[in-house]
């Protein structure tokens, strides 16, 4: 294992305001330069940013102009994602995006892109390896109304990924994420949400719905390792946390937590199992820290502390 020193860096973190990347940020601009490039929809994320000490560039991976991005920047890491539903805005923003941006900071000494485990051809309960077959594991048969790019966007990104190292010479690492949660949200506290409301969760018939979830701690403690992993052509790793637990598991935990019986709905028109082998993030970054028991209990203590 080695990490790179981002104490003192340049970064820059794309999708700032989101889930994964705002409390990422936050972390990081405590001992680093850290820049922030979004369209700030989210004006009051974008004021939390700032108030962190994150210089917020306003700017549209869609339109892929990047004047404003300081071309000596020392790491990228590429959070952003867009979900609008149009294959050639989707397209746009999160592949021939991701390709201008890093073609303007080529002198970067690493790209760390987030990927998702979302790329993977379900398989049932196989925990996947990074060499498995890819898919549009987001194709569910009746779910129009779920997001149609987002696998095939994900596999499209990795590939511009990929291109950028080989073609700058930018070291990289292609981190396909799992289940990120904590105290800025994630699939889990739309469970929570929908234990609360007493609204049964979706869940696929071949049960169970198994993932790794990774707490935001970790995420966020496994930065600097991931970055020192990158390289040429691009290091490509599963990024998840050490337990498998499912939909069904945690959602009945949150359910104890709250007092409330967490109920669930059998459909093929929901995500299938995608648990992942992390034999090569251990060897990069080691073990994760937080049990997804303990993640869980802290994510319902910051949002609903009053029922615990
Ligand atoms: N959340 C999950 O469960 C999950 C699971 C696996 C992998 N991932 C991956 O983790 C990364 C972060 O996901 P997230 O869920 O945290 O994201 P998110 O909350 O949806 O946030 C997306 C970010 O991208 C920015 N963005 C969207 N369209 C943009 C555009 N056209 N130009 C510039 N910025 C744009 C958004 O800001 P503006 O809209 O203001 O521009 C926002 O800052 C992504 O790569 C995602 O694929 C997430």
């Amino acid at each position: 294992m080695s990490a790179v020193s981002l104490s003192g860096a340049r970064i820059l973190v794309t999708g700032p305001t989101g889930q994964v990347a705002k409390p990422l940020s936050l972390a990081l601009a405590k001992d680093a330069t850290v820049f922030g490039l979004a369209r700030f929809t989210n004006q009051a994320a974008k004021a939390e940013l700032e108030a962190g000490g994150v210089h917020c560039i306003t700017g549209d991976l869609v339109a892929g102009a990047f004047d404003d991005v300081p071309t000596d920047i020392d790491y990228v890491l590429n959070l952003a994602i867009a979900k609008t539903r149009s294959w050639d805005k989707d397209l746009a923003a999160n592949v021939e995006g991701l390709g201008l941006l890093m073609s303007r900071l080529r002198n970067a000494k690493g790209l760390l892109h987030c990927s998702s485990t979302a790329v993977y051809q379900a398989n049932g309960h196989r925990k996947f390896v990074e060499t498995d077959p890819l898919g549009d594991n987001h194709r569910v048969p009746s779910m129009e109304a779920f997001m149609p790019t987002y696998s095939i966007n994900k596999i499209a990104a990795e590939a511009m990924a990929r291109y950028v190292a080989r073609e700058h010479g930018i070291p990289t690492t292609i981190a396909r994420l799992n289940v990120p949660y904590g105290n800025n949200g994630g699939w889990p506290w739309m469970h929570m949400e929908q234990v609360l409301a007493g609204q049964a969760i979706g869940v696929h018939v071949d049960a169970p719905s198994n993932y790794n979830l990774i707490h935001e701690d970790d995420i966020i403690a496994s930065v600097p390792m991931l970055l020192g992993a990158a390289s040429v052509p691009a290091t490509i790793v599963n990024w998840g946390g050490d337990e498998t637990s499912s939909i069904e598991e945690w959602s009945t935990y949150i359910g104890e937590l709250v007092g409330k019986e967490a109920t669930f709905e059998h459909s093929t028109d929901v995500l299938e199992s995608v648990a992942v082998d992390l034999t090569r993030l251990h060897e990069i970054t080691g073990p994760s820290t937080v049990s997804w028991r303990d993640g869980i209990r802290r994510m319902v203590e910051h949002f609903h502390s009053d029922l615990l």
